[in-house]
């Protein structure tokens, strides 16, 4: 648990809390009005810059804890809030409320900053309320968290429609995937193989004091999340940041040495990088219709060192691109809601409508439909998605295998799967994985 109130940077950052706590609640603003979080935190940096590095790492913390809580601190602000709250101050309300419940900030400062922020972002009457309904809320913590516990968006923090949808595609896991999502996600790594072994890496982890374990083939578990730029050699390409699941992608689509792959929805390019760094003498056609993102794609590969040949292009549209030259194998990371990574982007699960699911899965069919007519006979198709809704995992095997009577389903093994499914848990974030296979023509 952070404690926002002090930091390496000392008690001059920490008199300025208060700024942190108004940044925040105006970026939650836009967030909840709409917007995704990693856009708004990036249109905002210049300003979080501004504030100094401890205070930018609390506004960011302030945010995603507030968005992993969000129908939780609702629930437990309702009652103490008699009439229509401005909106600013609602969030601001909940910014503090996240403190008081989730961090080691002393409750005085937090109070106290945020009465000081209410003044600054609506007007200085505010902040008696601000204050009643914060000392209100330290007051009657035990009850109303009681009470929030009582409704399924209070207990678990997503909205109504997800819960249900999340019970009834698991039956089993549905508490725990539910209850993960409020945690802070893991801190993993690849090593890339072309330089050297897990292990080799491991060693350079231990020696530059960062704790770390082996997770995957090339898979390493950080204990503690640090930046980037600490990490042994990785503007030299050593290693990148990607989850242990979306790892399992280059394995199990197992590319060999001298075989054509196509990489339909590569940006920002991991799995790519990945397909790359694990075979040697690989053709890979990386395909993403968002040229913004395709330039990701494009610097992921440099740093790395790594050649693919990359389009920007609709990969439904194969006139658009594809020269005629089948596939061995193909990789389609598809465009999905997202709902197995919300732990990384807490945002997701209030920005998704309960109509995404089945209009993204027709997104799927209909990309996987026309990808299929370039996968040579006897060819692999990996279908990935990062969702826990069944309409883009199951559902989505059994509408293609019924259009498509030259396709054989094989559901990856190992211990992580339990039907194409990899679960949430402190390791691993939630993936569906479907491998494929085309067929051969008969001789
Ligand atoms: C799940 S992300 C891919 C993540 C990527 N494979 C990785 O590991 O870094 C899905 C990507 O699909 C792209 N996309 C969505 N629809 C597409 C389409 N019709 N054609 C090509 N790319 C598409 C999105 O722009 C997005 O970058």
């Amino acid at each position: 648990m952070p404690d926002h109130a002090t930091g390496e940077t000392g008690q001059v950052q920490a008199a300025q809390l208060y700024l942190a706590q108004s940044k925040a609640a105006q970026l939650l603003l836009s967030v909840l009005g709409g917007r995704s979080l990693d856009a708004v935190l990036a249109e905002a940096d210049p300003d979080l810059i501004a504030l100094g590095r401890h205070l930018r790492a609390v506004c960011r913390d302030l945010c995603f804890g507030v968005l992993r809580h969000h129908g939780r601190l609702k629930a437990v602000l309702r009652p103490l809030l008699q009439k229509e709250t401005q909106p600013i101050l609602g969030a601001l309300l909940e910014v503090a409320a996240y403190q008081l419940l989730y961090t080691r900030t002393a409750p005085h400062a937090v109070v106290d900053h945020a009465v000081r922020a209410a003044g600054a972002l609506a007007h200085p009457a505010v902040g008696g309320f601000v204050n009643a309904v914060l000392r209100g809320l330290q007051r009657r913590r035990e009850e109303l968290e009681l009470a929030a516990d009582g409704t399924p968006e209070g207990r678990f923090s997503h909205p109504e429609w997800w819960i249900r949808r999340i019970r009834r595609d698991h039956p089993q896991h549905w508490r725990d995937i539910l209850t993960i999502a409020q945690q802070h996600p893991p801190f993993t790594l690849r090593v890339n193989s072309r330089l050297q072994s897990t292990e080799q890496y491991l060693a350079k982890l231990v020696d530059a004091g960062l704790p770390a374990s082996r997770i995957g083939v090339h898979a390493v578990l950080l204990e503690t999340a640090c930046p980037v730029e600490q990490l042994p050699g990785f503007a030299e390409g050593w290693v990148s940041v990607q989850d242990a699941s979306a790892q399992l992608a280059a394995e199990l689509l197992d590319a060999q040495p001298g075989e054509r792959v196509l990489d339909a929805c590569a940006a920002p390019g991991g799995k790519t990088a990945h397909l790359l760094e694990r075979t040697t003498d690989l053709h890979v056609v990386a395909l993403d219709h968002d040229a913004h993102r395709l330039a990701r794609v494009e610097q992921t590969l440099a740093r790395l060192q790594l050649q693919a040949e990359l389009h920007c292009a609709d990969a439904g549209r194969l006139d658009d691109w594809w020269d005629g030259q089948p596939f061995d194998r193909i990789l389609l990371d598809a465009p999905c809601t997202g709902s197995g990574v919300t732990r990384r982007h807490p945002d997701i699960r209030w920005l998704r409508h309960s109509g995404d699911p089945a209009r993204l899965a027709d997104t799927q069919r209909q990309l996987a439909g026309a990808l299929w007519r370039t996968l040579k006979p006897g060819g692999t198709l990996l279908y990935v998605t990062c969702s826990l809704f069944a309409e883009e995992g199951p559902g989505f095997v059994q509408s293609f295998l019924a259009n498509h009577p030259d396709a054989i389903h094989t559901p990856p093994a190992g211990a992580v799967f339990s039907d194409g499914w990899v679960l949430p848990d402190a390791r691993h974030d939630g993936f569906f994985y479907a491998s494929l296979r085309r067929l051969p023509v008969p001789a």
